[in-house]
């Protein structure tokens, strides 16, 4: 699968993305909201190989530099709703790189698999992921307080955190998108 834009392919993952991967995946401010702790290097092997052939994980590439620079993830949730996630590579944030990716990964969303609804959630604090979803006209459905624990404390005890979530009906992309 391959998708483009001005700037960007996004597209299946390969082995030879491992490098570029691992720079952003591995870094505590890729990883500060989200479930996961920064990746190993064997981590980031084992994911990428997972990903390989699964349209569910996209490479984010520069057209210009053929370098990968984020992740776009989208999973299918029941009632033909989607959630999507997505990270970019620090060094390449506020350029306007995961609007143009999730623009594109919209309408394939909505289009090619037929979606109804696109969900994210958003740890609060994440101030450039709910911009980015506001950017794109997601529509905030709520906040929740002590809603899950993705990590632990140095004790071991679960440490809950409150999260903003938002949807994006096909209807309303259809009507702001015009
Ligand atoms: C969230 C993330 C994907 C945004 O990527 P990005 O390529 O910088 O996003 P864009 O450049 O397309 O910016 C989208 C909007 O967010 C704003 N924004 C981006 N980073 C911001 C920040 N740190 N603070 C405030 N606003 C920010 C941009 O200004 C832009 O709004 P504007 O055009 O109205 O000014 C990126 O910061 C990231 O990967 N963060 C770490 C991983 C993560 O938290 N993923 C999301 C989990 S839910």
């Amino acid at each position: 699968m391959k998708l483009e834009t001005k700037r960007l392919i996004l597209r299946n993952f390969k082995e030879t993305d491992l490098n570029d991967f691992f720079e952003f995946m591995s870094s505590e401010s890729t990883a500060k909201y989200e479930v996961f702790e920064p990746y190993s290097r064997d981590e980031c092997q084992q994911k990428i190989k997972k990903f390989i052939g699964n349209d569910n994980y996209l490479a984010i590439e520069l057209i210009d530099e053929h370098k990968v620079i984020g992740l776009f993830n989208f999973s299918e949730e029941s009632y033909n709703s989607y959630e999507i996630g997505f990270d970019i590579n620090e060094k390449y944030t506020r350029q306007g790189y995961a609007t143009e990716a999730g623009e594109k990964v919209l309408e394939y969303i909505f289009f090619k698999l037929n979606a109804r609804r696109i969900t994210a959630g958003v740890t609060e604090g994440n101030i450039a992921s709910c911009k980015l979803l506001e950017k794109l006209k997601f529509r905030l459905e709520g906040h929740f307080i002590e809603d899950v624990a993705f990590k632990k404390d140095i004790y071991d005890n679960p440490i809950y955190i409150n999260s903003y979530y938002y949807a994006l009906l096909k209807t309303e992309y259809e009507k702001n998108y015009k």
